[in-house]
């Protein structure tokens, strides 16, 4: 019997290419390979594992198509890619990459959060421009302080924590809100409060959003939501863009309606609302928050080590449907 066929849409890293080259015959999708659909099916049709990224969707189609398939690992601790009830119907272990990229995408959203208030992106944009910065006054490029304020997070969880933890340097109250309160002892190390999500949309100066996306996240952030923030107050999005109602928030933007909004994460990946693009009160991202060269690394190797476990006859570490298994 010869080594189980693994299909890669991405090359990822060598440190994660040496865990799935050991093991498998791997096949490493080419940049062509991976824009067409119909090729990409083609490709994984007679493999048992694969390693996908965030863009690929394991579907239905994707099922029916891969007979031999017995695992698809997901680079992304996000995994709204998966349809995991149609892996388990047929018979795949779905895994995603947990844990590694908490306090990367929480620096990341701080770094947004950041940008927005304080006009970061704005004040290069001015220096770099014909004709552009010709001396400090006293009234340039005003901001809105950080320091002191009220956070809000919506989404209790691994990084929603990591943000909270970064609030205690800038001495903010922290509020959030989720499906489930977090024990006391979290409560009080990360000096956060618990609070209904209306409250917590009214009090905040700013809301960053750390939910999944899920039916009941998605447009989370409705026109309805975003009446209730305060006027002055920013919008931060690292999760996922269909957790926000773009076309309403395009709205509240233009009738000032909230101060701003740093988006790292968009409803149509990757086309952003066209009237976003024009606007100054609004920060662009492409989908990067976990970019780090140390953090990418990890999401890959945890992803090629989901697979490998899986061969060795091992329950992989990030099971996502692991009821519907017997494991050796
Ligand atoms: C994820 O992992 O879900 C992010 O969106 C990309 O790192």
């Amino acid at each position: 019997m010869g080594r189980p066929k693994v299909l890669v849409t991405h090359p990822l890293f060598p440190a994660a290419r040496a865990i799935l080259d050991e093991e498998f015959d791997t096949q490493y999708l080419t940049p062509e390979q991976r824009r067409s659909r119909q090729e990409f099916l083609s490709q994984v049709a007679d493999k048992e594992g694969l390693v996908v990224l965030l863009t690929e969707k394991v579907n239905e189609e994707l099922l029916v198509a891969t007979p031999k398939l017995k695992i698809a690992a997901t680079v992304s601790v996000g995994y709204d890619n998966v349809d995991v009830p149609a892996c388990t119907k047929h018979k795949v272990v779905a895994t995603n990459t947990p844990g590694v990229l908490d306090d990367t995408t929480a620096d990341f959203a701080w770094a947004l959060l950041m940008a927005v208030s304080r006009r970061v992106l704005e004040g290069d944009a001015w220096i770099r421009s014909d004709g552009g910065w010709q001396g400090w006054d006293i009234d340039q490029m005003l901001g809105t302080d950080v320091w002191g304020k009220t956070i809000g997070i919506i989404g209790f969880g691994r990084i929603g924590r990591c943000v909270a933890r970064r609030a205690y340097g800038f001495n903010m109250r922290v509020l959030y809100t989720g499906p489930m309160r977090a024990p006391n002892s979290v409560e009080e190390n990360l000096r956060a409060e618990y609070v209904e999500q209306e409250k917590l949309l009214r009090e905040s100066d700013f809301v960053t959003l750390h939910v999944p996306l899920k039916p009941e996240t998605r447009h989370l952030i409705s026109k309805d939501a975003l009446e209730k923030m305060k006027r002055t107050a920013f919008l931060v999005n690292t999760s996922r863009g269909p957790v926000v109602d773009e076309a309403a928030l395009v709205e509240a933007l233009e009738a000032k309606k909230i101060s701003g909004a740093a988006l790292d994460v968009f409803e149509n990946e990757p086309t952003v609302h066209p009237a976003l693009l024009g606007r100054r009160d609004v920060v662009l991202t492409p989908h990067m928050a976990s970019a780090s060269v140390e953090t990418r690394t990890k999401m890959a190797v945890m992803a090629a080590n989901n697979v490998a476990a899986f061969f060795q006859g091992k329950k992989p570490p990030n099971t996502l449907n692991g009821d519907a298994f017997q494991w050796q």
